[in-house]
């Protein structure tokens, strides 16, 4: 079975091949419009989503797909209690493809043990963000021809920030990009993260100061602070306005710099700067439909994707992160990836 858990699911070769079948599906969407006639997919959201949410719904219509699913597990027997892998075997055996997003760091990876369907993973707490990543990819490819070469900026709540996780260790994964990782002190990338960097070599720094850094920038990721991933309100309130991109500060920029945003945005990005010829973030969203398309299309069609390797051990200490899915469902087995809990990531 082959699930979408992570960009490290693809290899560079399998994304040239998606981004490939995205942008014939841009050119030719009517040729595509009953490549799926047939095939359901199970769209399961138990946090909110706009974009992701109605992008992956719009992408299997206009294939010729149906779609079921939530957009609130409480409307679910989720709400009688019922457990991740039985809500996952029975979803699996309607769906020809199952779509998750989750609260809960690392609980898609543990749904696709149970799943007997290709599995998305839309995004699991602070954890990844995988098709956030290839949306991403796809607006920076169609923007500069490349994903190489790049100075790449990150801006704002680096910690809970999955898209931001995602995509740099996708862009990582090519050659000689460099990273400058921009927010307080508070909201700083997890230190998985930067040992990943680290150990693979790539060359980064961190700084605080967004002005400063905006002139040596390729691509700048704007993100929001992410007020649901705060144990304190008050935190929240002392960080959300850190950072307001204004188009007064892209003065200095590159002329060819490329702002991108996952979306939705609060505040960190001012309508000023809709109107910048490198505002991209929009037409950034509008690439994830047509890339849902072709992740869809690879995978109900039996892609060729990498198989999960699951070792079947169950070791006999649990992962420390309060937020991880094995502390909320515990039966689910212990994974361990180089003495990191093969589900967040959480050193073990
Ligand atoms: N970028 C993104 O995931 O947006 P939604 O939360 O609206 O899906």
């Amino acid at each position: 079975m082959r699930h979408l858990i992570d960009f490290a699911d693809m290899t560079n070769e399998e994304w040239y091949d998606l981004y490939a079948l995205a942008k014939d599906i841009m050119a030719r969407p009517l040729d595509y419009k009953d490549a799926l006639r047939g095939r359901v997919m199970a769209s399961l959201f138990y946090e909110p989503s706009t974009r992701t949410n109605f992008s992956f719904q719009t992408a299997m219509l206009k294939l010729g797909g149906g779609v079921f699913g939530f957009v609130d597990a409480n409307t679910s027997s989720v709400s009688k209690g019922e457990k991740l892998k039985d809500t996952i075997t029975m979803c699996s055996t309607y769906a020809d493809v199952i779509v998750m997003r989750t609260p809960v760091e690392g609980m898609s990876k543990a749904a696709s043990l149970y799943s007997r369907a290709p599995l998305i993973n839309a995004g699991d707490g602070g954890h990844f963000h995988p098709t956030q990543t290839l949306a991403d990819l796809t607006a920076i490819t169609e923007r500069r021809g490349s994903l190489e070469n790049m100075t790449v900026g990150l801006c704002g709540d680096l910690k809970y920030g999955r898209t931001v996780h995602s995509l740099v260790r996708a862009l990582s994964r090519f050659p000689g990009n460099r990273f400058v990782l921009i927010s307080p002190k508070a909201l700083a990338a997890p230190q998985y993260l930067l040992d990943f960097l680290r150990e693979k070599g790539i060359e980064y720094r961190e700084t605080e100061s967004l002005e400063e850094a905006i002139p040596e920038l390729d691509i700048l990721y704007m993100t929001r602070v992410q007020r649901e991933r705060f144990d304190d309100p008050a935190e929240y309130e002392r960080l959300k306005n850190v950072y307001v991109l204004t188009a007064s500060m892209l003065a200095p920029a590159k002329k060819n710099m490329t702002v991108l945003h996952p979306l939705p945005r609060v505040d960190e990005i001012a309508m000023d700067v809709d109107g910048d010829e490198r505002a991209c973030y929009f037409r950034q969203a509008e690439c994830g439909l047509y890339i849902r398309m072709a992740l869809l299309l690879t995978l109900v069609r039996g892609g060729k994707f990498e198989p999960e390797h699951i070792p079947p051990e169950t070791r006999p200490h649990r992962c420390h992160n309060p937020k991880c899915i094995t502390r909320k469902e515990p039966y689910i087995p212990i994974l361990e990836e180089d003495g990191r809990c093969g589900y967040c990531e959480a050193e073990l």
